[in-house]
């Protein structure tokens, strides 16, 4: 059975992106099938893939214009659906009941074909991401060790427990899992306990690994390449992969 996992937080700049890629491609080396798809309107995830040109992206998925198999491209990492800057269209375009299960009920004939489907949302709490989650088994929240970057949890948790109540009860989240974490600075141990207060009141724990910064990421989506292709020895990497087997490790656990 396949699993759809979530990348969210409505802060920008936190990592979902660059976590859903290095997810996807990751689980991909390990021989899982998967598919990726960018719903944020900025589509960085499908310019990072190498993607340039498609005429059925998620926006046709999400209006119903396209069937879900027209939009999916094949690529060395696995499968993705692209994004299309016409998303940002989607609040005032979906007006219809039922506008938080277009993606659920568009996945549902491809779903077995794959053993995980990533998603990346655009930082914004709006029908794209709520789309997302409801069409999600699970969700994991990248997030920095900073406090402007935690603060925000809180909302991010008010728009979850809206959509399991009324869009998707199964809904669970996985975890927090810090980023772009600077490893000349040492997060202090308030710092830690706050995170993890905050991961307790949200009914989750945050992932072991921490995953640093490095240069290599910006210099990887910069030349279009995974990271793993690009740099396999570096930090990133390694942090990435331990992420991924953390990940799977719990997958295994939970359920
Ligand atoms: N581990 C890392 N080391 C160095 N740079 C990173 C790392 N992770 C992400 N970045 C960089 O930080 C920026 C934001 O990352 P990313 O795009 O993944 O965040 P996001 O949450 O998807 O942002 P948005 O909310 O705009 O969609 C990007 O320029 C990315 O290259
Ligand atoms: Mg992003």
């Amino acid at each position: 059975m396949g699993w759809t996992i979530s990348l969210a937080n409505q802060k920008g700049g936190v990592g979902k992106s660059t976590t859903a890629q290095a997810l996807w491609a990751g689980l991909h080396l390990k021989g899982y099938r998967v598919l990726l798809i960018d719903i944020d309107p900025q589509g960085n995830t499908t310019y990072t893939v190498g993607i340039t040109s498609t005429t059925s992206t998620a926006y046709e998925l999400l209006t119903r214009k396209a069937h879900v198999k027209d939009t999916i491209v094949n690529t060395p990492n696995g499968d993705i659906i692209p994004s299309n800057k016409q998303l940002i269209k989607l609040d005032l375009e979906l007006i219809s009941t039922g506008k938080e299960y277009k993606l659920k009920e568009a996945l549902e004939t491809v779903k077995e074909e794959y053993d995980f489907i990533v998603i990346d949302t655009p930082p914004a709490l709006g029908i794209l991401t709520v789309n997302a989650l409801t069409a999600s088994d699970n969700l994991i929240i990248p997030a920095q060790a900073e406090i402007y970057s935690l603060q925000g949890i809180g909302d991010l948790y008010d728009t979850i427990n809206a959509v399991k109540k009324y869009c998707n009860p199964n809904l669970k989240i996985k975890g927090i899992l810090l980023t772009r974490h600077n490893s000349r600075t040492i997060l202090s141990r308030d710092m830690f306990e706050l995170i993890g207060d905050i991961a307790r009141q949200i009914n989750t724990f945050v992932y072991k690994t921490i995953i640093r910064e490095g240069v290599v990421i910006k210099e990887a989506q910069a030349s279009q390449r995974d990271i793993f292709t690009y740099s396999f020895k570096s930090n990133v990497s390694k942090d990435y992969l331990s992420f991924i087997n953390e990940f799977l490790e719990r997958n295994d656990k939970d359920d």
